[in-house]
């Protein structure tokens, strides 16, 4: 599946740090039961390859992927963890070529015009808009719409059950990604009838 293929598949991509990796499958579970079946883990805590190896072994029906991969070292390592794309905040010349050498599904991270333009050129076009909310938000996204006409996005960072809508219903915005999902005292409590409502709401969002 290439990435476009991947973000087609559900309106929300949940954005996960797990602290704990005991929680990984029942979470990875809510979040697929209730309609949401591509997931970032981001690799922001020691247990994250585990977390990833453990959901992508456990977990038959999730697309697992890895979230805050900046480097080349961490593209070889979550391809090794079973990663079935990557996720990176933003890009440089060294990931962009890493992720192409090693043919893994990339969503690069862009918050300018200008690096939206370089990725482009690189062949990206679906691309993560991020801190979506700080960095201009559904206005911006409009904004980039005609002169970025070939570009598609995933906006995250911000955005949550409210505004998720808002995005979703601009013609150039192809998934968004948010932790809202997967609260950090549902998941530490265990409370993965919550976590599996969420994920309901989230996967009936519409898009164009
Ligand atoms: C990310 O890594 O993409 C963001 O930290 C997720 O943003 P959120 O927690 O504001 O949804």
């Amino acid at each position: 599946m290439d990435i476009a293929a991947i973000a087609a598949r559900a309106p929300v991509i949940p954005v996960l740090t797990i602290d704990r990796v005991e929680t990984a499958v029942p979470l990875a579970r809510a979040l697929v039961k209730g309609g949401l079946p591509v997931l970032e883990i981001t690799l922001r805590t020691e247990t994250a390859l585990q977390a990833l190896e453990l959901i992508g072994r456990e977990v038959p029906d999730a697309v697992v992927g890895a979230g805050t991969v900046l480097n080349a070292r961490q593209v070889e390592q979550v391809q090794k963890a079973g990663a079935r794309f990557g996720v990176s905040p933003g890009c440089t010349q060294e990931l962009a070529a890493a992720v192409r050498a090693a043919r893994l599904p990339f969503l690069p991270g862009v918050q300018t015009v200008s690096e939206a333009m370089r990725l482009a050129d690189l062949g990206f076009n679906l691309l993560k808009f991020f801190p979506a909310d700080t960095a201009g938000g559904v206005g911006w996204l409009k904004a980039a719409s005609a002169p970025l006409a070939g570009l598609r996005f995933c906006p995250t960072g911000g955005i949550g059950a409210e505004t998720a809508p808002t995005y979703l219903a601009l013609a150039n915005v192809a998934c968004v990604g948010g932790s809202w999902v997967a609260p950090k005292d549902a998941v530490a409590g265990g409370d993965w009838g919550r976590v599996e409502r969420l994920a309901a709401a989230a996967s009936n969002l519409k898009r164009p």
